[in-house]
């Protein structure tokens, strides 16, 4: 069984993650974790915090030789925005900010002041995850399976049909600063993303995560807690902000006769082919072959430079919020966290199929099914 806590506040002194279940002999060069933590900090439109903090793992404990032993991996990500903080005494938050946990965490946790739920609440947790994910994309593609993401929309600017192989797609918006595989539509979604700067407001938009590669028979149809679909979305959807989401094209299918949506076999080897992937990659909760497509969609930043109307809890009085250091947009980011989460549950999904303490025994039996 494969599992992993995080622990840690926003302006804290660090991150940390814990994974327990990984197979010995994972080579986890730190560069590995690095490379995703700065993608999770960059995209255009993010806000002054990112300049603060340059993200870097520290590992702890679970390695040998920069590879792991079967042990606990225990990282550490240090919040140098801490520093800042520790000496400030500030007043205590007492308006809930629409869009975020401030008022039904305050209620529920008993806090009056307010930055004590924002401080976890936030979606600094995410630098954790993508530390997470990025060692479940290293054990996904020791065995040949890719993970990436790219973003589709932001605040209404969308690439629409693209006719392009999504591993072109993924390569491209590697080297794009909105990760957007169109530079046509990049250019547009950045002047759309000043134009809200400049409006004093925030942006959402929608991404797409992919995994390629995939062995058929992960996850189960046996039983509803098994179904990879449902484990995909519930770790989607836990992503802050993560409002909505579809396998394949969802919502378009419910608009299209069946025999226009699901898949055709034909003959080929070793299994069946098929001529398109409308189903995005699951069949009865089951891995199919296919490419795996996830859509996430996400809300737009609750956090504005314009006020928005609140209460302060304290007077009982209508108020304005205050604005608070922000993000304008950060589609981009979150589809770095989605291939994080996505690739966590693929991992467990993989390793509850093939188990393996070791990595050469995990490698062998993926390879042996495969064939
Ligand atoms: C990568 C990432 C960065 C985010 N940055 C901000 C931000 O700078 N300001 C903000 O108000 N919300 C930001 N959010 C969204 C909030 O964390 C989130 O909307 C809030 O915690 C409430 O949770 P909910 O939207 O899931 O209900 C970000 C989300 C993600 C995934």
């Amino acid at each position: 069984m494969l599992r992993f806590l995080t622990a840690g506040e926003s302006h804290g002194p660090a991150l940390a993650a814990i994974i327990e279940g990984l197979p010995a002999g994972l080579p986890l060069p730190e560069e590995a974790i690095n490379a995703d933590l700065r993608r999770r900090q960059g995209g255009y439109g993010r806000g002054g915090r990112q300049r603060i903090e340059q993200d870097e793992v520290r590992f702890l404990a679970g390695l040998h030789q920069g590879a792991t032993i079967g042990s606990p991996l225990a990282m550490l990500i240090a919040n140098r925005d801490w520093e800042n903080w520790r000496e400030r005494d500030a007043p205590a938050w007492t308006r809930p900010r629409p869009g975020h946990a401030d008022l039904a965490g305050g209620i529920k946790y008993g806090l009056r002041d307010l930055r004590l739920v924002a401080e976890r609440a936030s979606a600094r947790e995410t630098a954790a995850r993508v530390a997470v994910g990025a060692v479940a994309k290293a054990l996904l593609a020791a065995v040949g399976v890719e993970v990436g993401s790219y973003v589709e929309a932001i605040g209404g600017v969308s690439l629409g049909a693209l006719d392009m192989p999504l591993a072109e797609r993924l390569a491209l918006a590697r080297t794009s600063d909105v990760f957007c595989p169109d530079e046509r539509t990049a250019a547009r979604m950045r002047v759309r993303i000043e134009e809200a700067r400049a409006e004093g407001d925030s942006l959402g938009g929608v991404f797409v995560v992919t995994a390629l590669g995939l062995p058929v028979g992960l996850g189960s149809y046996v039983h509803w807690d098994r179904r990879l679909d449902g484990r995909l979305a519930q770790a989607v959807m836990s992503i802050q902000a993560i409002k909505g989401l579809e396998i394949g094209p969802a919502f378009e299918n419910a608009a299209l006769p069946g025999t226009q949506v699901h898949d055709a076999l034909y003959p080929g080897t070793p299994s069946p082919l098929r001529r398109a992937n409308r189903a995005g990659g699951l069949e009865g909760g089951v891995t199919n072959g296919e490419p795996l497509f996830i859509r996430a969609a996400m809300k737009p930043i609750p956090t504005t430079v314009s006020p928005q109307q609140t209460v302060d809890l304290e007077t009982g009085e209508a108020v304005e919020t205050e604005y608070q250091r922000s993000d304008v947009c950060a589609v981009p980011a979150a589809s770095v966290v989605g291939e994080a989460m996505v690739a966590w549950v693929l991992a467990e999904a993989l390793l509850e199929r093939y188990g393996g303490d070791a990595m050469d025994t995990l490698a062998r039996r993926v390879a042996d099914d495969r064939r």
